[in-house]
């Protein structure tokens, strides 16, 4: 178990502790970082850490999520208004960026700011100074931005929806925080501390409960799209639904494996292509974090040649934004 500062963040897979290593160093330094990774799978928590190990811990973590602002609000949210700014500006406002001085802007879902906000965080990236809507007094302010999206920036680039410089200057330090399914163990280790937390909770009202092997079993097949976040709502859900002190049975429909002692041949061929398939995606997805997302790299050190290394990939899906772009610099 990892529990860095305040944030929580749990696991012990290799996959994860490489990540954890990550945060520790970019923690140390000034820069912007830019977490990528799929939905539920702790960028948040992870800008925490950052946040938290840094020297900026005792002033302020400010966490927006772009895609929740209207677009009109995002600016003002961010660096503030003047009174009259607009119609509902009836005061003046300092902003987020301001609110943040001296500590931690985290910017969630990025990739869903306007053209015209992209143009002022830019802006503000450069030189660390902006302006107030409807003001002109040009203001600065020492701020840390962290920044997080879950969708691919270098496509939103390619296909003009997010802005290059932008997305450069974003991306200093690239972190990738990995999917549950290539995290191994740690889906039972998370399992049993959430188990432990909620024993705890409500400890009150029942008595104490505890996983079947089978239960846990049954999480370590299954892929969890949802991450982190759907294995804590599973488990919670289990949990309250379980009237005795065993939870056992179903994870979600998806999780079936395929009927084992069915005696047919197509049984036993899914099974075996699963195995391999679940081999391949750790092996590869393991090479990928010890080489940092390089592909080129990975490939060497898995001994493969480049080209069937790079498929196998894309087939698992397992190129960071940061990796394709450090890849395709070489
Ligand atoms: N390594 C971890 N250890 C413990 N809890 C975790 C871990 N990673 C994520 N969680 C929990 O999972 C939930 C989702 O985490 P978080 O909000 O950081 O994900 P996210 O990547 O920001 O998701 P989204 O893309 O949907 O915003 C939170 O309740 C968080 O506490
Ligand atoms: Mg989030």
């Amino acid at each position: 178990m990892v529990d860095i500062a305040e944030s929580n963040l749990l696991g012990s897979s290799p996959q994860f502790a490489h990540v954890i290593a990550q945060i520790r160093r970019i923690a140390k330094f000034d820069v912007t970082v830019l977490i990528g990774g799929e939905t539920g799978t702790g960028k948040e928590l992870g800008a925490r850490a950052v946040h938290y190990l840094s020297a900026r811990a005792s002033r302020p973590f400010i966490a927006v999520n772009c895609g929740a602002l209207a677009d009109s609000l995002v600016e003002s949210e961010l660096f503030g208004h003047e009174r009259g700014a607009f119609t509902d500006a009836r005061q003046a406002s300092p902003g987020l960026v301001s609110e943040a001085e001296g500590g931690t802007l985290f910017l969630d879902e990025i990739d869903t700011l306007s053209p015209k906000a992209q143009a002022s965080l830019l802006r503000f990236l450069q030189d660390g100074t902006y302006r107030r809507v409807g003001g002109t007094q040009t203001r600065s302010t020492d701020v840390r931005l962290i920044a997080a999206s879950n969708a691919n920036l270098d496509e939103l680039v390619k296909a003009r929806q997010f802005r290059r410089d932008l997305l450069y200057r974003l991306k200093v330090m690239p972190l990738v925080m990995p999917p549950l399914r290539e995290r191994g163990g740690d889906v039972v280790e998370l399992a049993e501390s959430f188990l432990t937390r909620l024993n705890r909770q409500y400890g009150a009202q029942t008595s104490s409960k505890r996983f079947d092997p089978s239960f846990l079993s049954a999480l370590q097949r299954y892929s969890w799209p949802g991450n982190v976040r759907e294995l804590e709502h599973f488990v919670q859900r289990e949990y309250l639904m379980c009237e005795g002190a065993l939870i056992q049975g179903g994870p979600p429909q998806d999780l079936a494996a395929p009927p084992v002692g069915a005696g047919d041949d197509a049984a036993f061929k899914q099974a075996k292509a699963r195995a391999i398939a679940d081999f391949e995606r750790s092996y590869v997805a393991s090479a990928m974090a010890r080489a940092r997302g390089n592909i080129t790299q990975a490939a060497r050190m898995a001994g493969q040649d480049r080209s069937a290394f790079s498929k196998l990939v894309s087939k698992y899906r397992l190129a960071s934004v940061a990796g394709q772009e450090q890849d395709s610099g070489e």
